[in-house]
């Protein structure tokens, strides 16, 4: 039967109107308050994503071992959310804990993973602690998952598993490509190893293709936190305008591109955040699910650096420093995602624009400035 319009025929209603039956939709309509394990929750990502979880009503537990980021996370979430989440400090790569962890946590309904290492440039000089990190870590927690009966998984995963496509934009179906550095390749394992674990152990999964994330919670309590020099474009911008950084390099204006600077899919966090929901509410309710699920979590369109660039100066009234320098190994030209799947099934699609991307970066930047 279809769900919502019955079609109907009522003997009360005057002919050629249809009585519409909500019997069999009722369950759609009733919320239905979830209890989530946010796996690196005190994270960029994953701190936006509890924000957006306890906002829709949901209940978190975040696990995390504060290795990228830090406990006084939780207090800012307090102060936007009116509630701070749990947050119990330890590694995800010990199995005992994990264990335990979910041994204690009777109820849970799903899991969010992001705990990961997730810097490139690092993975290439440490690959073993990469592949140690991420790799054990999921699966730890897909045994204790099955173990435990709690069969939702919304797994972090990357638009870098497509290295550079043939043809833009690229959809889900695209080939994946021989990853460029240990980081990609663990993403790339790590989505094999849900696809062949799942069906065997009754977990249900949704593996997120995220494209660029950028911005920050529009209240400036939550954002991005890189140690060190940062190797993304976005907080390396920001540090530069706010002196800490003497000048941005933008690697490479001789791409085959209108002005010649590489072209990413920019996508605001907290609209990231909202594909999280969305895909762990839409596990709790779906009744059988052949092999995970796979989305772009993207805008759709792309943006080369000078136009990021452009973006920042216009909402943040500054001229950045920046200097034209040779390519970065290892960047591909140009991507950009088709989101017309996540749009169709999650019924989910980033709103932001790239002026409200930058803007809630650049305000994350003066707020941390200010502390
Ligand atoms: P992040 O470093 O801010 O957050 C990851 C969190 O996981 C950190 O708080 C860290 O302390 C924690 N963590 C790492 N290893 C752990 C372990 N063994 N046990 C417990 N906690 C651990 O990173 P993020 O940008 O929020 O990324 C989240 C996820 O999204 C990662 O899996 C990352 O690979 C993926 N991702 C990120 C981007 C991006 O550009 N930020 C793009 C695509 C995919
Ligand atoms: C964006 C653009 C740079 C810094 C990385 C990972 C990928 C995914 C997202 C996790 C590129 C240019 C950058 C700078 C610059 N992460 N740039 N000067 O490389 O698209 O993707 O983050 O899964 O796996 O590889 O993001 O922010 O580093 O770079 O000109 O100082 O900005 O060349 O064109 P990237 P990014």
């Amino acid at each position: 039967m279809s769900r919502g319009f019955t079609g109907e025929k009522s003997p009360d209603w005057p002919t050629g109107v249809y009585k519409v039956s909500f019997s069999s939709v009722n369950l759609d309509f009733k919320f239905r308050r979830l209890k989530i394990l946010v796996s690196g929750g005190t994270g960029y990502i994953g701190s936006h994503t509890v924000v957006e979880l306890q906002q829709k009503g949901h209940e978190v537990v975040i696990v995390d071992n504060l290795c990228n980021s830090s406990a006084g996370v939780i207090r800012q979430i307090g102060k936007i959310t009116g509630t701070e989440p749990l947050l119990e400090v330890f590694d995800l790569t010990d199995r005992h804990r994990v264990e335990d962890f979910f041994g204690r946590h009777a109820g849970l309904d799903g899991v969010i993973h992001f705990a990961a290492f997730k810097a490139v440039g690092e993975s290439v000089q440490k690959p073993l602690d990469y592949y140690r990190n991420n790799l054990v870590s999921l699966m730890n927690i897909l045994e204790a998952m099955h173990q435990q009966r709690v069969l939702h998984l919304v797994f972090s995963s990357s638009c870098t598993v497509y290295g550079q496509p043939e043809s833009l934009p690229v959809t889900e179906e695209a080939p994946l490509q021989k990853a460029l550095s240990p980081y990609g390749n663990t993403k790339r394992i790590s989505e094999e190893m849900i696809a062949d674990y799942a069906p065997l152990s009754g977990i249900k999964a949704v593996l997120l293709r995220y494209f660029n994330p950028i911005g920050a919670h529009p209240s400036a309590l939550i954002g991005e936190l890189p140690l060190g020099e940062p190797n993304n474009l976005l907080p390396y911008i920001t540090q530069t305008a706010i002196g800490k950084r003497a000048a941005l390099s933008v690697f490479g204006a001789d791409y085959n591109t209108p002005d010649g600077t590489a072209i990413r899919d920019y996508i605001h966090v907290c609209d990231l955040a909202n594909a999280h929901v969305l895909a762990m509410e839409r596990l709790s309710k779906l009744q059988q699910q052949q092999k995970p699920e796979v989305f772009n979590l993207g805008t759709g369109h792309g943006n080369s650096v000078l136009e990021v660039i452009q973006s920042f100066e216009r909402v943040s009234g500054l001229k950045l420093n920046y200097r034209i320098t040779d390519r970065r190994p290892g960047d591909i030209e140009q991507v950009w995602a088709d989101v017309s799947l996540a749009e169709s099934v999650l019924g989910w699609k980033a709103v932001s624009s790239l002026d409200e991307m930058t803007r809630s970066a650049w305000n994350w930047e003066k707020y941390l400035a200010s502390q």
